[in-house]
């Protein structure tokens, strides 16, 4: 069983994924949790790389081709013998945060990036994809003021720095792909308490793989 987690900053995804482990571990689940960019030992070089704001120089082009690098090496090395062995793999963040930023963000070509996508992790889709959905306003609060308060403001602000427009972009990009693809997508309200959303999380995981 794979699946991913999507959203915009702030939304949620590390404290829902630490949920859903427990629950998952509770029965009786190998459960693995990982993460794009930085689950493999490339992606952890490639993550410092990606989300330093002092890289404002990065070439659209590069940026997307390192999250595709990050992902066929992590892909490989990490999720597909995860999956061979019978393990749920948990992922922070897969291939639609690549449409959602590096398309509808940046403004490449989504049907591109779609193929792209598809020759970086040989085909492997996750089973479901919940994406955590507030406003784009909601999630910067919070996405900065834990970069404040973690001191992290130069190594992993780049993304956070960007215009409320582009957050606002992406968001819609999550919403337009979990429409246009409802089997895989569940689309949960990340507004409330942590306890709130995650019973939210826990019912589309086990409708979509009932
Ligand atoms: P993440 O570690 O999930 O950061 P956060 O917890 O702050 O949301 O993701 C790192 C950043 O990389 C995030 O701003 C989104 C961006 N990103 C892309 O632009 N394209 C991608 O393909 C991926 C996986 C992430």
């Amino acid at each position: 069983m794979f699946v991913t987690f999507e959203g915009v900053e702030g939304a949620g995804k590390s404290t829902q994924i630490a949920l859903a482990e427990d629950w998952l571990r509770s029965q009786g689940r190998d459960t693995l949790v990982t993460r794009q960019p930085g689950g493999c030992a490339l992606g952890v070089e490639l993550r410092r790389i990606l989300l330093d704001a002092r890289n404002t120089h990065l070439d659209p082009m590069a940026e997307l081709f390192m999250y595709l690098a990050d992902r066929a090496q992590h892909v490989a090395q990490v999720i597909r013998p995860a999956l061979a062995a019978g393990k749920a793999v948990l992922c922070d963040r897969y291939h639609d945060s690549t449409v959602a930023y590096q398309g509808y963000g940046r403004g490449l070509d989504v049907a591109r990036l779609t193929d792209l996508g598809r020759m970086a992790t040989g085909g492997l889709a996750p089973d479901v994809t919940v994406v955590l959905d507030l406003p784009v306003a909601l999630g910067l609060g919070r996405a900065r003021g834990r970069n404040a308060a973690a001191g992290a403001c130069q190594s992993e602000g780049r993304f956070e720095a960007l215009e409320t427009d582009f957050h606002e972009r992406v968001r819609q990009g999550f919403l337009a792909m979990a429409e246009s693809e409802p089997g895989r997508f569940a689309v949960v309200d990340a507004s409330g308490s942590p306890d709130e959303v995650f019973a939210l999380v826990r019912s589309a995981i086990a409708a979509r793989l009932a």
